[in-house]
């Protein structure tokens, strides 16, 4: 009788043990968002595909940019150091990479969209984009019905790419996994003209004056760092640190020195202008 009841009772104590361990474990893998866990402690490991120039790009053996500089005030603020890995988009936008703790945030000039809250947590907006056309200087390509039956590239797993497939009837577009392949071959002839968000391309056109950008598509994006998906504490860490950072003059020195002069789009004058004249006029 004795040996028949403190049996359950053993049983009942055992998994009491399992059960409350299994808690202390799924806290230190930090899955219950409520505080600040890093993937590898003392830093701050963000997932980005580069290039994404002036967002992220390497000068020498560093990773530069705005979103660099941005997720650098959050590493300041948690008194870490930002780690940097370079991964293909199409991981950080599906949340997979955050999803395998490869990082803790995914910056990478990531625009907020509804599938893609499906699969990370996004901070609040921090960068305004819209959609734009790249060409060669003096092109005609100065919007998506101009490109019927030729060729324009687009970056894999992008809005552009999504804009651009959406938008431009009857034209080929031609995919390539990162924004260097995709300049490049506008540039080289390669493609007639390529889609992207603009802050990229106006940089782009800024160091290559002989491209123009040609036409921009208000498609009202926004930036958000992403992650993963629940991490509340960590992602109200960001806004917390980009509100204040808005408020106190850093966002807009940031701002500042990564976007020395925003130019608009001017289709007349980018698809007419003689090649040799000045880029800055
Ligand atoms: N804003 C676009 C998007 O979210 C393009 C982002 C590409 N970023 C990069 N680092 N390659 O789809």
């Amino acid at each position: 009788m004795s040996a028949r009841t403190a049996l359950p009772l053993i049983a009942t104590v055992a998994a009491l043990v399992v059960v409350s361990t299994g808690c202390t474990s799924t806290k230190t893998a930090g899955s219950d968002g409520s505080k600040i866990e890093l993937v590898t402690a003392g830093k701050l490991t963000t997932c980005t595909h580069l290039p994404y120039e002036p967002f992220q790009s390497r000068q020498g053996n560093k990773v530069v940019g705005f979103d660099v500089d941005i997720v650098d005030l959050v590493a300041k603020e948690l008194k870490v150091t930002q780690e940097i890995v370079d991964t293909p988009f199409e991981g950080i936008q599906t949340g997979e990479d955050l999803n395998a703790g490869k990082c803790d945030v995914a910056a990478a000039g990531m625009t907020i969209t509804p599938v893609r809250e499906e699969n990370l947590d996004f901070s609040g907006p921090y960068f305004d984009a819209t959609q734009a056309l790249i060409a060669k200087k003096g092109s005609p390509y100065t919007s998506l019905a101009a490109l019927k039956g030729k060729k324009l590239g687009v970056q894999q797993g992008t809005t552009g790419e999504t804009y651009a497939k959406k938008n431009g009837v009857g034209v080929e577009t031609v995919q390539f996994e990162d924004v260097a392949l995709l300049l490049t071959a506008v540039k080289t002839g390669q493609v007639d003209a390529a889609v992207n968000d603009n802050g990229v391309l106006f940089e782009y056109v800024r160091k290559n004056p002989e491209m123009a950008v040609t036409a921009e598509f208000e498609t009202g994006e926004k930036y958000g760092i992403g992650v993963r998906t629940g991490n509340t504490a960590l992602r109200k860490e960001i806004d917390k640190v980009v509100k204040a950072a808005r408020a106190d003059g850093r966002y807009d020195a940031l701002y500042k020195k990564w976007f020395p002069a925003a130019p608009k789009a001017d289709p007349k004058v980018d698809a007419q202008a003689d090649p040799k004249a000045d880029p800055k006029k």
